[in-house]
């Protein structure tokens, strides 16, 4: 269903707990092209809510590529958006279609797509864990360790990029084939069996049915880039949003959220404690994009977890944005993640080093992390280029409690474990390789 979501106002001054006492806040953008606006709170008066008119045309991406129209969206798929959700941005080149979203699950499932057989996507994207994977730093297929965590994969189709720290990656279509082909470090390992995958697809009964009803117009419907389509296909269709939060703001259940969570969410909110300008928006992260996005966000920002030598150095093995623009301001610049499900994604961080999001909490509050002795020593409180949003903030217990309250009250049960999202193949279940599933039927 794709009708336009109602924004909910019974309770203003949750969105931002300064409003209530009359000072100034900021701009929460929710949904649905509405920018959400503060406008009067200085006189602690209600939000006003400036609608923009959803754009009847076709829409078009960042680089001006046409994207698929909400109405077509919803004829060819079952795919449902939750209340309080904008339409995403869907390439015109690769539309939505069950078929591709089904194909793309058992893709997602299926070990024959690693070289050794050994590993699937779903080996560091768990359902029950959001699609993370519950490691601090994923190994991949031959062995080798990540430099970064398993991101999990929860409201993908609404990323304006993709990864940890990467500006250009933009695509999913693309983005897929890093795990796939990718050597350093080797995740899948496809790339010494490209010729050879593709035919143990091809001898699957599953799939010599599946890929031609899932792309009828292509003149060949196995190959790499139709197992892209279909994969990405897959990652949309996860989406996230029938939380006790979600219940509460975009669903008018008053009593969905407990009075603790209902306090933590006024923190969150708050000019204090600052969380909501990198995590705002219905997605927790400013890093969002949708099909009426008014204005690109603010995406990558250093949160002070390292200053290994006093001038703001990040290990080296991931340093975030800097890695790609080469400019020095840009160290241990991250893409802040989506809070969605947050309390079932740990380790935290872009290198998993953070175990628990109590201490998580602590490092903000801290302004920064300090680690005393290690390789990784440094004063993370003084890095220079850490955000001016992570300044630190007195907290006591209850507010502590308060706060972990509100994150634990964004986990999505039916998501984690909606069976749309499940391995689909019998196989998988027992935790059986490809040489195994090779001769096994799908359920
Ligand atoms: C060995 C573990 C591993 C495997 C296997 C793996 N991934 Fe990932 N995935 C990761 C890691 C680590 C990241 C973060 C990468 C980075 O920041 O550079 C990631 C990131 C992603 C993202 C980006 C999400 C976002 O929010 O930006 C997507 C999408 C994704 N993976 C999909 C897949 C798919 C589809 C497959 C199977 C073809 C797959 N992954 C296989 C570990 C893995
Ligand atoms: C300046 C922007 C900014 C502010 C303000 C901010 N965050 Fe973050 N947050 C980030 C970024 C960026 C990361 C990833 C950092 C990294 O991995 O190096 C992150 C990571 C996290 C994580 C780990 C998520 C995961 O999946 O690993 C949690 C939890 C979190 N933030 C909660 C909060 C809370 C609670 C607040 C308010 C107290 C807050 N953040 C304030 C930008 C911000």
């Amino acid at each position: 269903m794709l009708t336009a979501p109602t924004i909910p106002m019974q309770s203003p001054s949750t969105y931002c707990a300064r409003a209530a006492r009359g000072q100034r806040c900021s701009v929460v953008v929710l949904a649905w092209g509405l920018a959400v606006l503060s406008a009067g709170c200085a006189d602690g008066a209600a939000f006003a809510v400036v609608e923009h008119e959803r754009p009847s045309a076709s829409v078009t991406d960042d680089s001006g590529e046409p994207t698929q129209a909400a109405e077509e969206l919803s004829a060819l798929t079952r795919f449902e958006l939750p209340p309080g959700f904008p339409p995403p941005r869907i390439p015109a080149t690769n539309p939505l279609t069950d078929a591709k979203i089904e194909l793309g699950r058992h893709l997602f499932y299926d070990t024959r797509l690693s070289g050794n057989g050994e590993q699937s996507c779903a080996s560091c994207h768990e359902q029950a864990k959001a699609f993370a994977d519950g490691q601090a730093l994923p190994t991949g297929s031959t062995g080798e360790v990540h430099h970064t965590n398993s991101l999990h994969l929860v409201n993908a189709v609404y990323q304006g990029t993709l990864t940890w720290a990467n500006p250009l990656l933009t695509s999913l279509e693309t983005q897929i084939f890093v795990p796939i082909f990718g050597e350093e470090p080797v995740e899948l390992g496809a790339a010494p069996f490209r010729i050879e995958i593709i035919d143990r697809l091809a001898a699957d009964a599953y799939y010599q049915a599946a890929f031609p009803a899932a792309f009828p117009e292509r003149e060949t419907p196995l190959d790499w880039d139709a197992v892209a389509m279909a994969l990405a296909s897959f990652v949309r269709s996860l989406i996230s949003g029938n939380s006790a939060f979600d219940r509460f703001v975009y669903q008018g259940e008053a009593q969905a959220l407990s009075a603790s969570a209902k306090r933590g969410m006024d923190l969150f909110f708050s000019e204090e404690f600052e969380c909501h300008h990198c995590h705002g928006g219905f997605n927790f992260t400013e890093a969002s994009v949708h099909a009426n996005t008014p204005f690109e966000a603010m995406r990558f920002n250093n949160t002070g977890l390292y200053n290994i030598d006093g001038e703001g150095g990040y290990p080296l093995t991931a340093r975030g944005l800097i890695e790609f623009t080469g400019a020095p301001s840009d160290m241990g610049r991250f893409r802040a993640p989506s809070l969605r499900n947050v309390a079932v994604t740990a380790p935290y961080m872009h290198d998993g080093s953070v175990e628990t999001l109590g201490e998580v909490i602590d490092i903000y509050a801290a302004g920064g992390r300090v680690i005393t002795d290690g390789p990784h020593a440094g004063d993370g409180r003084l890095n220079p280029f850490k955000s001016g949003f992570v300044v630190g903030f007195a907290l006591n217990e209850r507010q502590r409690g308060d706060l972990l309250a509100f994150l634990e009250s964004l986990t999505d049960e039916a998501f984690l474990s909606n069976p749309r999202f499940a391995n689909p193949w019998s196989a998988g279940e027992d935790g059986a390789t490809a040489a195994e599933t090779l001769t096994r039927a799908p359920q």
